[in-house]
């Protein structure tokens, strides 16, 4: 187990040794409702979406994980871009997001389906309890930094977000993101 120390920013983090993953759009086209879309920006790119820095970088089951995402701005018809989403398993752990940058939602859904929404900024913690599935979409206009905390002992499971599919983007926010407009 190695210990760290690190400001909360994406240079401190690849200086602190952080694993870098980066998700495009190609990567993650089925997220996106409006297809012709997704192809027509494909022809010309593949926007990378987000980037998750990874700490510590080589974690073991006692770790937890202590990650920053980037989640970019910018809309893919009229969804923002959204990190892909998951459940955990085994164990079906919580996680803490917490905003540095940016403002955007924590989307949860549960097995049930029941749907809940958290804020994702500066200043503020939202908790996804065990059991709840979790999406973080950026309805703002700048890119939207955030850290959050699992454990390392869990198993990512993105099939039951898939079935389930959450919500890509609940009503009011829609009318929230036209607004700003
Ligand atoms: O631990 C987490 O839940 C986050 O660090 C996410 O993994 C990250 O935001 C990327 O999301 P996803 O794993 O759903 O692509
Ligand atoms: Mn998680």
């Amino acid at each position: 187990m190695k210990n760290f120390t690190s400001e909360l920013s994406v240079g401190a983090y690849l200086k602190a040794g952080a694993n870098k993953t980066v998700r495009t759009l190609s990567q993650l086209k089925d997220l996106y409702s409006n297809r012709e879309e997704v192809n027509r920006i494909l022809e010309n790119e593949d926007p990378v979406l987000y980037e998750v820095f990874e700490m510590p970088p080589s974690p073991k089951e006692t770790d937890l994980l202590v990650n920053i995402t980037v989640l970019h701005a910018g809309v893919v018809g009229e969804e923002p871009f959204m990190t892909k989403g998951h459940f955990h398993q085994d164990p079906d752990t919580g996680e803490v997001v917490i905003g540095l940058k940016g403002s955007g939602i924590l989307l949860l859904q549960n097995r049930k389906g029941e749907i809940q929404e958290f804020p994702v900024e500066e200043g503020k913690v939202s908790y996804a309890a065990g059991g709840w599935g979790h999406r973080v979409i950026n309805t703002g206009k700048e890119d939207l930094h955030f850290l959050a905390i699992s454990g390392a002992n869990m198993i990512h499971d993105y099939e039951t977000a898939v079935k389930l599919n959450f919500k890509s983007l609940p009503v009011e926010n829609k009318e929230r993101i036209s607004a700003n407009e």
